[in-house]
Order: structure tokens, then sequence, then C-alpha cells
């Protein structure tokens, strides 16, 4: 009688990579520099706050919407049409989720059944594999190659495509890569999920923080994609409001009522005045989300221009997202272990690259973004002294 699911029960446990280590050490007094995880270090933009003091005040604090403050979906609406070039979307098609996180759950929750199989590219973000197993589904992993710049392999991809296949998950930009997907590889790809009739799950959470003009394409807007794609954002990272958890998703007309339910059965709906922030977020001024960008590219700059001054590290500077993936491979210690000795000897936490699959291994992924410029010159600091007594 004591026990719990098996849905639960027979499911690996979640991992959090290098996070318990790390959150150990610090509470063990040594004062490790986090750079494990992907926190953004900026606070959010005090128009965001404001707006939802403003809501509280105002008494916006019952139920709403269950999909969402028809306001925030209006607005979503017309930034995914004139941003993203989701073609016709309306407030109709969008659902105001608890985050990137929730988003991904309810769409995995609507749309496998036991064993369906879902293909991920690797090196992956390690938390939707446990979404797709808890709600029944079969994560398919396919590795891409750090030698020809992690660019989407359709080739792979299609070798992995089985009966049961039912969705791709993609990443873009990816983390832990960086990689900002060109129209030419989601074109590819948006080829064979048409072909074998698939899904496409897209997590753009990182829509927001390219480095160097370059263009980020929605998968959900190429054509004959509009009715096969779940287009996924979140407030997250571009706006410093990842201890809010919002966002939203754009869903074909025939899944959004199977979400909704899902949805609705799991949270209601998202903070009614969490909503107000988010509106202020996509409507006020967008000068802000420069700054917060300009703050990260400096931190990857300096990053990647340390590291590629230590001995056995190479890196490539990351098109996208607050993370640097350097390869240590010549150094010839399983990432795991690595990762451990930094923490261990050098005092800054890195997560593995083996953490994002076996496709990563012989990296690290370092979070430059969760991090103060003193903090992270400290950071290269230790590490520079780490890699040179190796
Ligand atoms: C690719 C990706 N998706 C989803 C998330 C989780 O987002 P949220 O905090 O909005 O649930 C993260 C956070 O690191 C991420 O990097």
């Amino acid at each position: 009688m004591r026990r719990v699911a098996k849905r639960i029960s027979e499911t690996p446990a979640k991992s959090f990579g290098m996070y318990e280590r790390a959150a150990r050490a610090e509470a063990a007094g040594l004062q490790p520099v986090r750079m494990e995880f992907g926190r953004p270090f900026a606070d959010t933009p005090e128009h965001i706050k404001q707006a939802a003091i403003d809501a509280i005040r105002a008494g916006h604090v019952h139920y709403s919407d269950p999909a969402g403050l028809p306001e925030l979906r209006e607005a979503a609406a017309a930034k995914l049409r004139e941003r993203n070039r989701l073609p016709g979307v309306t407030a109709d098609d969008i659902l105001v989720t608890n985050g990137m996180s929730h988003a991904a759950f309810i769409t995995f929750m609507a749309l496998l059944d036991p064993d369906d199989e879902v293909i991920l590219l690797s090196p992956y973000y390690p938390q939707h594999l446990g979404k797709i197993e808890l709600t029944g589904g079969k994560p398919v992993v396919v590795d891409l190659d750090a030698a020809n710049g992690y660019r989407i392999d359709n080739a792979a991809i299609a070798a992995a495509i089985t009966p049961r296949t039912r969705a791709i998950l993609l990443v873009n930009p990816a983390n832990p890569t960086g990689r900002v997907y060109t129209e030419a590889e989601l074109r590819g790809l948006a080829d064979l999920a048409i072909a074998h009739d698939l899904v496409v799950v897209s997590d753009e959470i990182y829509e927001d923080v390219i480095f160097d003009g370059l263009p980020h394409v929605s998968i959900g807007a190429l054509e004959g994609m509009a009715d096969r794609t779940v287009s996924m954002y979140a407030f997250t990272k571009s706006h410093a409001m990842d201890g809010w958890r919002i966002g939203y998703l754009a869903a074909p007309k025939w899944l959004l009522p199977a979400l909704m339910k899902v949805s609705t059965n799991d949270i209601t709906h998202v903070n009614t005045f969490i909503q107000y922030g988010a509106k202020a977020a996509i409507e006020g001024p967008q000068e802000v989300l420069d700054h917060l960008l300009a703050e990260d590219r400096e931190k990857r700059d300096f990053t990647v221009a340390s590291l590629n001054q230590m001995p056995g590290v190479r890196c490539a500077s990351p098109q996208a997202t607050t993370f640097a993936f350097p390869d240590v491979s010549a150094l010839g210690i399983p990432s795991q272990e690595l990762a451990e000795m930094i923490l261990d000897k050098a005092g800054v936490a890195v997560e593995a690259g083996r953490f994002h699959g076996e496709a990563g291994e012989g990296h690290l992924r370092i979070s430059f973004g969760s991090v103060s410029m003193p903090e992270l010159e400290n950071a290269m600091q230790r590490l520079a002294r780490f890699f040179n007594a190796l």
C-alpha cells in the first residue's frame, strides 16, 4: 500500500548534475564560484517588477482566464506574428505557462502514449529527458558532432526515426552548445518532420540571447510546419525572470485543447499578477534586452579568451546562450571526474559535458551568465591556476 506509482519508481531519478555537489560545498562554507547552472545574474528590469506590483495593488489577485490573461495572450500573439513570423497566430492559439519546464511537460503529456519515442539532439538539455520519461515516452538520442560545430544531422535523425517516433524536440538556440541553427538546417529538419508526420516541439527560450546579430528562425514559421509545431517561449533567460516562472506556447488547433486539459488539471492557470509583469516585458522598452545582452556578450568574450589561454582547453565562441562549452578532451580525463576535480581543487562549479549526453563528453559547460564580472574574473584565475598545475 505504501508505494509510489511505477511511473515514478521505474523511471530514472532526476539528476541535477554538479548542482547538488556545488550546493553542498557552498553549505560547507567553501564559497565555490557557481557556474554550473543557468541562473541569470542580472536583476529583472524595473518596469516589469513595477507592473506586477501595480497589478497586486490593483487587486489582480484572483483567478484569471485558464489559458492566461487575454491581454497577455494578445501581446504574445502579436510578438509571435511580427518577430517569430508564426503565420496567423492569434490569442486563441496561445497558452500561458509556468515557465518553459511546464510548457514542455504538458506538451509531452498531451502528445505521448506509452513508449512513443521523442528524438533529442545531443548534447542536450538534460531536464527534457525526465519529462519525456515521466509522461511515458522514450527519449531517443541522436548525437551531433563537435567537429562540424554541432550542425543538425538530418541523416542521423532520419536513421533514428521508427514507427513509434512521435516528435522531435528542438532547442534553438541550443543549450549547451550555444548553436543558433540556420534556416537551411531547420528546413531539412522540417522536411523530415513532414515526411514522417512528426510533431516538432521547439524550445526557444534563448531566442533573445543571441550574439553578433545572428538571426533567430522559428521552425514553426517554415512552410508546412504551422500545424505540426509547438513553439515554446519563456521570459526566464532573456528578461532575467527565472524565479517568476512564466512563459507561453503557441500550438496547433488540434493540440491546444489537449494542452489546456493537462494544464488546467495541473495548475488551473499561471499566477494572475505575474502575468501583468510578463505583459510589460513584451510591450515595454526593449532596450533593456540590449543592455542585458551586452553584459552577457562581454562575459562571453572574456570567458572564451581566458579559456583559450589555458593548456588543454579549446573554446569556440558560443553564438547564443550564456554557456561556454570548451573542449577539454586533450586532457584525457572524463568530464565528470574533471568537473569534480575543478570544484574540489579550484573552487569553481562547472557542469560535466557528459551530463548533456555522450556527445558532450570531452567538454565542460560553464555558465558565464550566472555570475558578476568580478566573480567571473576570479573564476577564470582559479581555472587558469588549475589547468596550469594539471
Ligand atoms: C533549454 C532550456 N529549456 C528550459 C529551461 C527551463 O526553463 P524554465 O526555468 O523557464 O522552466 C532551461 C533553463 O536552463 C533551458 O536552458
